[in-house]
């Protein structure tokens, strides 16, 4: 099985979670073989919440209609990818660069069940460089800022998310305090959000293996 086949293999035990009314969706290609299983089990929900553009796009070609997170309520349930995930289910996220929607959607639901292929469980996060989503005129000072804290950022030159702003890739960080990181991050003027989701990790990880799907709560 290769990393897509894992990949595959997590979303499709996540169909296991959705029971009905509106659920939230992320971003990714973990993610888009949640969507298009999910389009076998549409008749279950009334729509979803997406976190990205692209996302949105994929759940309407499959007939799922989808809403503002403002015209719900609280959302049951969350599904999404990750970059990395350490054994608390604390995460770093945006890979993509759709963190700040995914971090919005993820604290407005009560259950954030985030999928992935095994070679995501790690023991400390960091590895994968650290996605800070920046307001263009502070990309330089947030670097410097980032630069003290002892990681190298790399702007993601030529990317734009999805609220008109940039990403820096933050390299070199090991990550042994992510809630306090995340916190330290986010305090810092320009920054809209951290790609760490310590303060609201995933609730349950589903990760594709070899063996089968491995659940971790
Ligand atoms: C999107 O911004 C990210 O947070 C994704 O959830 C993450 O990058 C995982 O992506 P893949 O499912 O493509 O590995």
């Amino acid at each position: 099985m290769n990393q897509d086949d894992l990949k595959k293999q997590a979303a499709e035990a996540a169909l296991d979670y959705v029971e009905s009314g509106v659920i939230g969706v992320g971003t990714g290609s973990t993610v888009n073989h949640f969507i298009d299983a999910l389009a076998s089990v549409k008749h279950r929900i009334e729509g979803a919440v997406s976190s990205s553009e692209v996302s949105s796009e994929r759940l309407k070609r499959h007939g799922i209609q989808v809403f503002d997170l403002n015209a719900v309520g609280e959302l049951a349930l969350y599904v999404d990818g990750a970059d990395e995930s350490n054994g608390q289910l604390e995460l770093i996220k945006g890979g993509g660069g759709a963190l700040t929607r995914e971090k919005i959607v993820a604290a407005a639901s009560r259950t954030f069940v985030c999928i992935a292929d095994e070679s995501k469980l790690v023991e400390v996060l960091g590895g994968f460089p650290l996605p800070v989503e920046v307001i263009p005129m502070a990309r330089s000072y947030v670097a410097r800022e980032l630069v003290q804290l002892g990681g190298t950022p790399v702007w993601r030159e030529g990317f734009v998310t999805d609220n008109g702003n940039l990403i820096l890739d933050v390299q070199n960080l090991e990550i042994t305090d992510p809630k306090g990181l995340e916190q330290r991050i986010n305090t810092i003027a320009g920054v809209v959000t951290v790609g760490i989701f310590a303060w609201r990790p995933a609730d349950v990880l589903i990760l594709g293996s070899a063996q089968g799907p491995r659940t971790i709560k």
